[in-house]
């Protein structure tokens, strides 16, 4: 597929990749990139995005920046995985087949298992069930074959746990109650967010773009409060603001209008841009890092490659409070925001850890 003499320019701009690789079957149309960012570690973990990419440069672009994001948020996450993630160029409801999968399933199992993938944007556990035919590294798979089913569950009780360390840092005592807090995106992980900040006694606002989204928080609490759209959202008054819809919610606009003390939510890559963790911190917003509140899902994903156990799995997301707090306490000793503390940290783990490979052990 791709001319591999473009691959250095591509990968050249983020240069700290261990390895990708195209994967290309052209009787089942299958077009994949997978990269692998670390396995400092151990094996690389992360989902499959199917997504039709318009060029091919943008699909490697996103493989490798997914696959740098996990690295880190698996390190924080405290597991014994490095950072990964592929994607598939198509239309997932049109393209993916029985065959594409498959196909796909043996490019992963080609890599003996330095990579293990998961459902990512337009994968399902069902798809994960699929390609496990081929490949024994697949996790996050269905329930009827060990998986650990919706991970939407632990992201949402992890984000929850992130946004009690961060009232803890900002206000003295980890609590929500009584506290304004406004989730823009109630889907999967937004609408069990909700669940968790009502039953504790928050006062909630949402928005969503999708009215089903809305109409099913406003049956199951009353008492929530619906305004039309995220930049309403954000100029309401507010204690905490949680994205949890799309990336980039964090740009410069949305920063300047913020009411918020706090800034805490589920959605990936919030960031808009490098600099708009420090123009946050100018303007005395506490930002919790979106990748170490949200890996509530890859803990249970990981979890999984072990045999699901949901009390161990929360155990191990409820000291996302614990490790959001150690940022914040990071952020303010060496003076920088909680974003590159919680890069710091990512990074420190992964030298500590990484380095004990060089203790000679066979077979480890
Ligand atoms: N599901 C997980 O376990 C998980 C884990 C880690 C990170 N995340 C991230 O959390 C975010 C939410 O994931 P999800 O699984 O709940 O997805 P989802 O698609 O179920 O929910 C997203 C919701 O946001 C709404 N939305 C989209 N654009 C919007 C806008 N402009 N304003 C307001 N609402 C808007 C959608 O209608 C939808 O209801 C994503 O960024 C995802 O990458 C999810």
């Amino acid at each position: 597929m791709t001319d591999v003499s473009v691959l250095p320019s591509l990968i050249g701009k983020d240069a700290t990749h261990e390895q990708v690789v195209f994967c290309n079957d052209p009787h089942s149309g299958l077009r994949a990139v997978i990269a692998i960012h670390s396995t400092a570690l151990g094996p690389a973990l992360g989902g499959t995005r199917f997504h039709p990419y318009a060029t091919e440069e943008e699909a490697v672009a996103d493989a490798l920046a997914l696959a740098r994001g996990m690295t880190y948020k698996n390190a924080l996450a405290g597991l014994d995985h490095g950072g990964g993630k592929a994607v598939i160029i198509g239309d997932p409801s049109r393209d993916k087949t029985e065959a594409l999968l498959r196909a796909y399933g043996r490019f992963v199992q080609s890599l003996g298992g330095r990579y293990i993938t998961a459902c990512d944007v337009g994968t399902y556990v069902e798809d994960m069930d699929v390609v496990a035919r081929e490949c024994d590294h697949v996790t996050g798979r269905s329930p009827a074959h060990g998986g650990a089913g919706d991970s939407s569950i632990l992201t949402a009780y992890g984000v929850h746990q992130g946004m009690r360390a961060a009232a803890r840092h900002a206000w003295g005592a980890p609590s929500l109650a009584g506290r304004r807090v406004g989730v823009a995106g109630v889907g999967k992980v937004g609408h069990h967010l909700v669940d968790h900040l009502v039953e504790e006694g928050a006062r909630v606002v949402v928005c969503d773009v999708n009215d089903a989204a809305v109409r099913r928080v406003v049956e199951r609490h009353p008492e929530v409060e619906v305004v039309p759209d995220a930049p309403t959202l954000v100029r309401a008054d507010l204690d905490v603001y949680a994205p949890c819809a799309l990336g980039g919610a964090l740009d410069d606009p949305t920063v300047e209008a913020l009411t918020a003390r706090i800034v805490c939510g589920a959605a990936n890559n919030q960031l808009a841009h490098p600099g708009v963790e420090q123009a946050l911190a100018d303007r005395g917003v506490l930002y919790a890092p979106d990748y170490v509140v949200n890996s509530g899902g890859v803990i249970q994903v990981a979890d999984e490659i072990e045999g699901f156990v949901f009390e161990r799995a929360r155990a191990r997301a409820a000291r996302i409070h614990d490790t959001a707090l150690r940022i914040f306490e990071l952020a303010d000793a060496e003076g920088v925001p909680p974003a590159v503390a919680a890069d710091r940290m990512a990074e420190r783990r992964m030298a500590e850890i990484g380095r004990l490979r060089g203790i000679h052990l066979r077979g480890r």
